[in-house]
């Protein structure tokens, strides 16, 4: 009988175990292994070498300093490890860089989701002057100076009459990222049905993060990057964390009920993209968490629960793609100068 109830206990464990994959199988999707297709940009090899060459590019900025790198590198979790960004003439941006890693599976782009798709979002930072600090023209004039790069424009734009532009420049950049995917976390190995690619304090952080609610907001294959909710939805974090001056989506949409609106953001690879908020106050992901427990639900976590949640949310740090150093061309006698 002893060998009976033992079988009969480990039947419901593993019954409960089951219950639990499928249960993480209907709410989040595992990145897949492969950059996704992307309408209207086919990802050809000379197109994603030149995004990446462009990535690194810090002739883009006109102080010749600040490249996409700048502010996402690549080594660093895609992000800064920065409260707010700084970018041109070290000034300081009103909020913190979001890791470029599988931000191609955002359903739009920034802290307010205000650029739809990663092309119309590359043209922001180059032209914004507390980043880049460029024009689309002095850029174009850049481009155009280099041999190498008309060369490499006329590659990956076949057939057209002037490659070399700031749309293009846009798509390139946009291939590259579709390629900065991280895939085979352990939470990926598990959706897959790896069972034992989680531990046990991983898995109780699972069912917290599923039943106590963040799982409303944090869905699907970014765990966020969709949906647009008031940060603050139960009680309104302090002015530190959430600063009065930044409306959120409210900017974007001139909508009051957006007042302090922010896309849930995605917490893929979240152990590597210190400190957090769109605000970057919170240094320790304990805290966010906690943060997250009463802003948004209503609930004080205690320090069991939210270590919990916090190991699982480690298993979402996944493969980050190895990228070689692009060589980039020398600057030519008509190459724009670097300016202030
Ligand atoms: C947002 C890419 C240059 C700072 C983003 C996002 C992407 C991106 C994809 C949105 C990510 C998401 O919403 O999940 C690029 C590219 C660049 C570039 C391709 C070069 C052309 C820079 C530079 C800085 C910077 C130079 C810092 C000076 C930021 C900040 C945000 C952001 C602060 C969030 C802005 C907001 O939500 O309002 N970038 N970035 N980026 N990037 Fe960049
Ligand atoms: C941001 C986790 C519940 C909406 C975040 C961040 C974390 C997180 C770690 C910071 C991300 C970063 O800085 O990159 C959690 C956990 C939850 C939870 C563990 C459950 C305890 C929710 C719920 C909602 C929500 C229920 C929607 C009602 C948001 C929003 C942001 C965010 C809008 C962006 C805040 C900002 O503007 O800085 N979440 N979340 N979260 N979450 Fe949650």
């Amino acid at each position: 009988t002893k060998a009976l109830i033992l079988s009969l206990g480990f039947m419901a464990g593993s019954a409960a175990a089951d219950q639990l994959l499928d249960r993480a199988r209907n709410t989040f999707e595992p990145i897949p292994k492969y950059p996704p297709v992307i309408d209207g940009n086919e990802l050809t090899q000379s197109k994603v070498e030149l995004g990446k060459m462009l990535f690194f590019e810090p002739r883009l900025s006109s102080s010749h300093l600040i490249s996409c790198n700048t502010c996402h590198n690549v080594g660093m979790g895609g992000d800064d490890y920065l409260p707010v960004s700084i970018g041109h003439g070290w000034q300081k941006g009103p909020r913190n860089s979001p890791t470029v890693f599988n931000a191609v599976f955002n359903a739009a782009q920034f802290w307010d989701g205000r650029a739809a798709d990663l092309a119309e979002q590359a043209k922001g930072p180059v032209q914004a002057g507390v980043e880049m600090s460029s024009t689309p023209e002095r850029v174009v004039s850049t481009l155009k100076s280099m041999p190498e790069y008309v060369e490499r424009f006329g590659d990956a734009f076949p057939g057209q009459d002037d490659p070399v532009t700031f749309d293009n420049m846009a798509i390139a950049i946009e291939a590259f990222e579709a390629t900065l995917i991280t895939p085979d976390s352990d939470f990926d190995k598990y959706l897959r049905g790896n069972t034992e690619a989680m531990n046990e304090k991983e898995k109780e952080g699972l069912a917290l993060f599923m039943d106590r609610g963040c799982a409303a907001c944090h869905s699907g294959v970014n765990l966020g990057g969709q949906e647009y909710y008031p940060f603050g939805l139960v009680e309104r974090p302090g002015g530190a964390i959430l600063p009065e001056g930044d409306r959120g989506r409210f900017e974007v949409t001139q909508t009051a009920t957006d007042e302090y609106v922010f896309r849930a953001s995605p917490l893929r690879n979240i152990e590597l993209t210190a400190p957090y908020f769109h605000s970057g106050a919170v240094w320790s992901l304990d805290e966010a968490v906690a943060v997250m427990g009463t802003a948004q639900l209503g609930t004080e976590l205690n320090d069991n629960e939210v270590q919990a949640i916090v190991a699982f949310l480690k298993t979402l740090t996944g493969n980050v793609p190895e990228i070689r150093y692009p060589i980039l061309p020398p600057s030519t006698a008509t190459t724009p100068r670097p300016t202030d």
